[in-house]
């Protein structure tokens, strides 16, 4: 049996220091990467309204705070990384989104207590915060949920275990049957179950994520994978791409699919758009 592993928020914090501009380029390396950042980005904009005051937690870089300025939102912007909120700061300030942005703090969501309970009209927490606090992710959701106000809306994308073995397959395959068993079982990366892996993270099943946001008393709007259809396409995808009307379609029948019940499970992330 592996040991049990705790949520380290310096573990975390020093990891995505360290990450550095490899976080702003996250979602636009490669054009499954383009994919993601669009399903998430069609959540914001079909729940999103201008002058909305929102938090943004685990924001990094900034890859979805310049997105949210853009829909003209107040953002606060918030991250347990001191490098990445420098770097969301120097983003903002080269890129000209700055002015859209209230505030910038250094947090660990687990503890939001510098914001008053029902303060914002939004929370949007994507690309796997409560994916890294391991056994704190319903303290992590319930800060989420206080600080969001009655009818706000929660926006959240967690790492997904079957959707990682599909699409990471020959990463995981220089690892025991013991340990493949392990991670596939409990969905946790951690320097038990992968010695090799530095990037430790729980992975969930869509029906555990559904009721962590329940046992929240959150209401489930829209769920979906990110991605399904082309995760394992390689370089055809770069060559669909190119054609602008191939490449629409693509992306429309990737949002189609994802949000089926039966895809949820299938990439790599699990998003979730909820009603407090
Ligand atoms: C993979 S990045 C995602 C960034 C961005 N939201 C996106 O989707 O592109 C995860 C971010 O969550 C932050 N994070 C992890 N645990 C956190 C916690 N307990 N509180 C606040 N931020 C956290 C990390 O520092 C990192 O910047």
């Amino acid at each position: 049996m592996p040991k049990e592993y705790k949520y380290d928020p310096e573990d975390v914090s020093r990891f995505f220091d360290e990450h550095g501009e490899k976080e702003w380029e996250r979602l636009v390396r490669t054009p499954q990467d383009r994919i993601s950042l669009h399903l998430h980005t069609e959540f914001l904009r079909e729940h999103v309204e201008p002058g909305m005051k929102l938090l943004e937690v685990g924001a990094a870089a900034g890859r979805f705070t310049r997105i949210l300025v853009e829909l003209n939102c107040r953002v606060t912007v918030t991250d347990l990384s001191e490098g990445q909120l420098a770097l969301n700061r120097k983003k903002a300030e080269e890129l000209g989104f700055a002015s859209g942005i209230e505030d910038w703090h250094r947090l660990d969501m687990c503890d939001m207590a510098c914001f008053l309970d029902g303060d914002f009209d939004a929370v949007v927490c994507y690309g796997g915060p409560l994916s890294y606090v391991f056994e704190k992710a319903d303290q992590a959701l319930g800060e989420c949920c206080r600080v969001l106000k009655n009818g706000g809306i929660f926006f959240s994308s967690v790492m997904s275990v079957w959707g990682a073995a599909h699409a990471f397959l020959p990463s995981i395959m220089y690892l025991t049957s013991d340990q493949i068993d392990t991670i596939l079982e409990s969905g946790d990366v951690t320097p038990h179950t992968d010695p090799n892996n530095k990037h430790f993270c729980h992975m969930f099943r869509s029906q555990e994520y559904r009721d962590l946001l329940e046992r929240s008393h959150l209401h489930i709007l829209d769920m979906s994978s990110a991605n399904f259809l082309s995760v394992n396409m390689g370089e055809q995808l770069e060559k669909i791409m190119e054609i602008p009307p191939n490449w629409n379609e693509l992306l429309r029948l990737e949002k189609e699919t994802c949000r089926q019940p039966g895809c949820w499970d299938t990439g790599t992330h699990l998003i979730a758009v909820c009603r407090k």
